[in-house]
């Protein structure tokens, strides 16, 4: 469109008005050009996934995060393709290697499977390095030669190669600030870092209602049950948030209570139990909010009524006391100590990197519904 077209030598007043003409032409080129939308690119441009998930409540670098992102989207602007991989990027793994990870009560009778044992070889399965903290060192240093032996002669029913992370044994009593302290200096020493904290050890403790419960049992059971898993998050919180932070991977560290589906629901014919693990759900809610803005996750698994050496061990477990357990849950099925450490292992990695103070219940459904009388 020609915009400038004036003619010197015409009269002054034709000039005038071919002056106005050509004004006009240029305040509607201006218009058309304001109004008119940029074309259209005609290549699609992926988001960039891993400015969509994390984002965090103190910025680490938001300058280095911006420049990252306006890189990502400059390369996206000038290729038309993003070369990264939309599945890849931003996507969870579970992989453990090069995690350190204590579990306490990691012990259990015999060559049995009990929780702490249970979890101890699914993390060292996934590639961590594990302290296995129990107050007998027998159990203990059992369930590390069980790890080592893992690469010889993988577990039944598991069809990858596992990927084995080493394992010592540590000889503790988790009621003791002194040794809640020396088994974190113990993971430093030894591996170099802190990742993962799996607070297994709990009893069923003392026995009887409020009216005659024994006190001094109840006050004891507590600090097994309770104080043990405050006092080794108080040295495991620090030693954890030592660890390097990005902004794409601002969790620094996962703690992983024991609690109980007893915790979650009265109808338990002792007072202790209950109150105790009703303690640790709570707990674990209060501990992920104060620690959260630090990138540490903490999470709950509460098991239902496992078949484990804690419930058949005393020898108090007939077979109808089995079948009843069994019974009590939506599946019908009995669940056992590998399904609570499937769901703790599920909590302590990366894959759940975007979970904190979750309450999980691993029970077959057995808290997920009313047991009424058949209408029929
Ligand atoms: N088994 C179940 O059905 C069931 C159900 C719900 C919750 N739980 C919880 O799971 C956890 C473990 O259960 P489990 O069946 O594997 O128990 P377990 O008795 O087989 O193992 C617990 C281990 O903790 C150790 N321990 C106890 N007190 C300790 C202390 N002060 N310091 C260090 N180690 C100590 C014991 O020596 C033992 O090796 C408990 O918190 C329990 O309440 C179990």
């Amino acid at each position: 469109m020609q915009t400038s077209i004036a003619k010197p030598n015409l009269p002054s007043r034709e000039n005038t008005c071919q002056n106005m003409a050509n004004k006009m032409m240029i305040t509607q080129s201006m218009l058309l050009l304001r109004h008119t939308k940029s074309p259209k690119p005609t290549t699609k441009l992926w988001f960039p996934y891993h400015n969509q998930g994390l984002h965090l409540s103190r910025p680490l670098s938001s300058t280095r995060a911006a420049s990252r992102s306006q890189q990502s989207r400059n390369s996206s602007t000038t290729t038309g393709h993003n070369h990264q991989q939309p599945a890849a990027k931003g996507r969870p793994v579970r992989d453990l290697r090069g995690k350190v990870a204590i579990v306490t009560g990691a012990g259990s009778q015999g060559d049995d499977i009990g929780n702490g044992r249970a979890t101890s070889i699914l993390l060292a399965e996934d590639g961590a390095s594990v302290i296995c903290v129990d107050k007998q060192f027998a159990p203990a240093k059992r369930t590390v030669s069980m790890i080592d032996d893992m690469g010889a002669n993988p577990l039944p029913n598991v069809h990858h190669v596992p990927r084995r992370g080493n394992a010592i044994a540590i000889e503790a009593d988790v009621t003791s600030e002194r040794d809640c302290k020396r088994i974190v200096e113990k993971a430093i020493s030894s591996f170099g870092r802190l990742d993962i904290l799996v607070n297994v050890v709990g009893i069923i403790g003392a026995k009887g209602t409020a009216v005659d419960v024994d006190v001094s049992e109840w006050a004891k059971g507590l600090e097994i049950n309770v104080t043990s898993m405050m006092l080794m998050a108080r040295f495991a919180i620090p030693a954890m948030m030592r660890n390097e932070r990005s902004d794409n991977q601002p969790v620094c560290g996962s703690i992983v209570n024991i609690g109980s589906v007893a915790g979650l629901r009265g109808g338990t014919p002792h007072l202790f139990y209950p109150t105790s693990k009703g303690a640790v759900v709570n707990m674990t809610r209060a501990m992920a909010a104060h620690h959260g803005p630090d990138g540490i996750r903490v999470n709950c698994v509460c098991p239902g009524m496992l078949f484990t050496p804690m419930m058949y061990g005393a020898g108090n477990m007939s077979s109808e006391k089995r079948e009843a357990r069994r019974k009590r849950s939506l599946l019908g099925t009995e669940g056992n100590a590998w399904d609570c450490a499937s769901a703790i292992r599920f909590l302590a990695g990366d894959e759940s990197r975007w979970i904190t103070g979750a309450i999980l219940t691993v029970d077959a459904g057995a808290t997920a519904a009313v047991s009424l009388p058949s209408t029929n």
